[in-house]
């Protein structure tokens, strides 16, 4: 997905936006490049492609000057090129601008400019806005700015630079943009990864909010000019802990992470058998809907079957994307929970504005701190999770059911009920058995070794390890471009047991709980038509490892925890087979970190 960075300062402007550039590449682009003005004129540079080839263009100039605008691009409009890359320049080469999201009102705006004698040189809406901005400068870029956003309909974050100007002037709607706050040294960008070395004092701007960022001060405004006070936080992520700590990729340094990342989720919420969270509502809902995407799609799935287990609460999951254009009606009385690693996911930011309108009662469980989602909430869970890399979300998802473990106890104290302290001490105990299982990864590794050629899986699991199977299966396809479905257990008879045969390994849920005889029938069934199974299995009914040709042991665990459990040797599994297949693990193919266009 797109990334913005931009500087004004005394540094090398080429090694910062560079640098800064490069730190972005975790959201996925297809091209990128940079302008930089010395006060006179704009010198702009972009290639399609890495961002290596960029470096090179730029090494083979003299870019120099004291502020700069760069970009990463995912193509919305227009295919991925040269002619439409970021920056873009307006048509007296006098302005540059990069921008984030999509313009709707692309078509008409087009038609105005072109009507004018301007000629437009590439496929993107973001070059209008460029032209736009020229249209409306006289003496004041910020002026020319807060015109053009009035005028603009859809979303952007925005930085924009003029010959004429020593500044860059920043806006926002619908699409994340801080301002990095220097000692005689300012920076801008769309989020807070590509700054951090620079600065980790940081001011987020707000929607139909400017700000004017020159090298020894900044300020804020929203569109009508209304002054908006300074509010500076510090970001504790630290700039070590983006890198890969000498693993291979950041998903695999991200999946090794998780004992410590779920110690950090809990962290501070237990206290005397009693969970302490910051989420702000009073009254039992009637209802409780979840929306989420992808991964968080899932965990959002496994809340469900954790909230109706220790609440009675009624549950409704949709996928964001759906919940936007249907008519599922949202009650004052519901409460609204949104999940999103990123905070930035287009489609769960929309779903939650919908319900906005018609319940206050909104909550996020988010990773990202200061995101768009975990701003526009009533109130929040934060993960803690730390920075995901990895485009596949590993960390995210076990942090994400931690969460909803305690966010349904949160919801059974509300309601007057006591708790089972039993599965206080499990989540206590869930570190260990998680690290219990990474340090046997090398008899997953040698799983995947021997079914790292196979065109297709299947997972299967049941109740609350049902959404295991779906997030199992995501993974294997994800980032190794293998086919992977997942289905639950019982359905496979209606259906799926066609495709079984010796070609097709079927991966099963098999751990404890209520259905897993049923669930070792459904293995009988795979091996009665010569299917493969791998099981991953608790050993709590040895049957499982007599009918399996493979299993992946996990320690036993109580059934509200073991999709956190069950899910680590599906996600090294997955891991290993692309790794083996020489797959670009962290940045698969077509995939952005973070998808914020609808
Ligand atoms: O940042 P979010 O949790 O809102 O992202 C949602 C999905 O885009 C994300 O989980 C996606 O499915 C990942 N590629 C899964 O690995």
């Amino acid at each position: 997905m797109c990334g913005i960075v931009g500087y004004i300062g005394d540094r090398d402007i080429k090694d910062v936006l560079l640098t800064g550039l490069k730190r972005l590449e975790y959201r996925g682009y297809d091209s990128a490049g940079l302008s930089v003005s010395d006060g006179e004129e704009i010198e702009t540079k972009k290639s399609k492609g890495k961002i290596s080839r960029l470096v090179q263009k730029v090494e083979d100039d003299d870019c120099e000057g004291k502020l700069g605008i760069a970009h990463t691009r995912w193509a919305t409009h227009g295919e991925p090129s040269q002619r439409n890359a970021h920056p873009h320049e307006d048509f007296t080469g006098e302005i540059s601008i990069v921008h984030n999201g999509i313009i709707e009102n692309y078509q008409g705006l087009k038609k105005l400019l072109t009507d004018e004698g301007i000629e437009i040189k590439s496929d993107t809406d973001s070059e209008l806005i460029a032209h736009l901005i020229s249209k409306f400068y006289e003496d004041s870029l910020e002026e020319a700015v807060i015109r053009a956003s009035k005028t603009l309909e859809g979303t952007f974050g925005l930085a924009v630079i003029s010959s004429r100007e020593d500044k860059i002037v920043a806006a926002r709607r619908g699409s994340p943009l801080v301002v990095g706050v220097g000692d005689n040294e300012m920076l801008i960008a769309s989020d807070v990864v590509p700054i951090m070395e620079i600065t980790k004092e940081v001011n987020y701007i707000e929607d139909d909010q400017i700000a004017v960022v020159e090298q020894d001060d900044y300020y804020i405004r929203d569109i009508e000019g209304h002054d908006i006070p300074k509010d500076i936080e510090k970001i504790k992520w630290d700039a070590e802990e983006i890198e890969k700590k000498g693993y291979k990729h950041f998903m695999l340094k991200e999946i090794m992470e998780q004992p410590d990342t779920i110690s950090d989720t809990l962290r501070g919420r237990l206290k005397d058998q009693k969970v302490k969270l910051s989420v702000e509502t009073e009254e039992i809902p009637d209802r409780i809907l979840i929306n989420a995407c992808g991964t968080s799609w899932y965990a959002a799935l496994v809340g469900k079957y954790l909230i109706e287990k220790y609440t009675g609460i009624p549950v409704i999951t949709e996928y964001a994307s759906e919940y936007i254009y249907n008519y599922t009606p949202v009650n004052e009385n519901d409460m609204f929970v949104v999940i999103s690693q990123s905070g930035e996911t287009a489609d769960t930011l929309r779903a939650l504005r919908k319900a906005k309108k018609f319940t206050d009662n909104t909550v996020g469980i988010v990773n990202v701190v200061g995101s768009t989602i975990a701003r526009e909430v009533n109130s929040g869970i934060y993960l803690h999770a730390g920075p995901e890399i990895g485009v596949a979300s590993t960390k995210a998802f076990t942090s994400q059911i931690t969460a909803l473990n305690l966010f349904a106890l949160h919801l059974r104290e509300m309601q007057g009920k006591y708790h089972d302290p039993n599965i206080i001490n499990a989540l206590q105990e869930l570190p260990n058995k998680v690290k219990s299982i990474l340090e046997k990864r090398e008899e997953i590794k040698k799983i995947a070794e021997k079914f790292k050629d196979k065109k297709n899986f299947l997972y299967l699991g049941r109740g609350i390890n049902y959404p295991v199977a779906l997030e199992g299966a995501l993974k294997l396809k994800e980032i190794s471009y293998i086919h992977a479905e997942g289905y639950p257990a019982a359905e496979m008879k209606h259906g799926p047991i066609a495709l079984i045969d010796e070609d097709m390994p079927v991966v099963f849920l098999a751990t404890k709980g209520k259905i897993l005889d049923k669930v070792i029938s459904n293995m009988e069934e795979v091996k009665a038509r010569d299917g493969v199974v791998i099981a991953v299995t608790d050993h709590s009914n040895p049957q499982v490892e007599e009918v399996a040709d493979e299993y992946l042991r996990v320690p036993g665990a109580l059934e509200e925890i073991s999709p956190i459990v069950n899910v680590i040797p599906l996600q090294l599994l997955a891991y290993y087979i692309a790794d083996i297949n020489d797959r670009n693990v962290d940045k698969p193919r077509n995939l952005a970190k973070s998808v914020t266009v609808e």
